[in-house]
């Protein structure tokens, strides 16, 4: 890569993605670790932590979040989410999502993790999913609901890790060959 293209390249603006879970036991928190530790590599920002360390007030500073969100108890959010809910879920922006408003036209990318042998399965994810959309946020890549009773959790967990990581590269690119192209323009 010549160097005019190099520092092209640098003064793009990066993506902010933010990888965030709501994790009992440590799944969730799993998968969120391996997309953090995939997104590293490209030139995204990448902000991570449990849901709880999320704060509303920074909501509209990303581009993309990837939600990785487990239930416990009858469908109830895990202890380290439970703040971030009890405010989000009071949340509704009339005529949906803009850049001007408290999600700031972010798109998301949400995985639930449960169990079908509860009640109310992927409780937590569906009940954050159903919040996001009536606000208007729209999916980066389809929201996936995964059965642990199911004996291909793993693969299907790693076929979605690799969907949102290559989807997110793509809209990077996408970014930089906007700004490249405005600037030769
Ligand atoms: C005490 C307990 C309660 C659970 N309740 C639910 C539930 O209501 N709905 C569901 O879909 N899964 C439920 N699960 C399954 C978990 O969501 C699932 O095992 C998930 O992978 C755990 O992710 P984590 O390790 O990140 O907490 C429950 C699991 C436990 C141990």
């Amino acid at each position: 890569m010549s160097k005019m293209l190099a520092e092209l390249f640098s003064m793009t603006k990066h993506l902010m993605v933010g990888v965030f879970y709501a994790s009992q036991t440590g799944t969730a928190k799993s998968v969120a670790e391996i997309i953090k530790n995939k997104m590293g590599k490209y030139i995204v920002d990448v902000v991570y932590g449990s849901l709880d360390e999320l704060k509303i007030e920074s909501l509209n500073t990303f581009d993309v979040i990837v939600f990785c969100i487990a239930t416990t108890g009858k469908g109830e959010f895990p202890d380290n989410s439970y703040k971030f809910w009890n405010k989000v879920r009071k949340i509704y922006v009339k005529g949906g999502c803009g850049s001007g408003d408290v999600f700031g036209g972010m798109e998301i990318c949400l995985l639930g993790l449960g169990s079908s042998e509860y009640t109310s399965f992927c409780g937590a994810a569906k009940a954050l999913y159903k919040r996001l959309e009536k606000n208007g946020i729209k999916e980066l890549v389809e929201t996936l609901y995964v059965d642990e009773v199911r004996g291909d959790m793993e693969e299907v967990i790693d076929n979605w890790i690799e969907h949102v990581v290559k989807t997110i590269k793509k809209k990077q690119m996408e970014n930089q060959n906007l700004f490249i192209k405005m600037m030769c323009d």
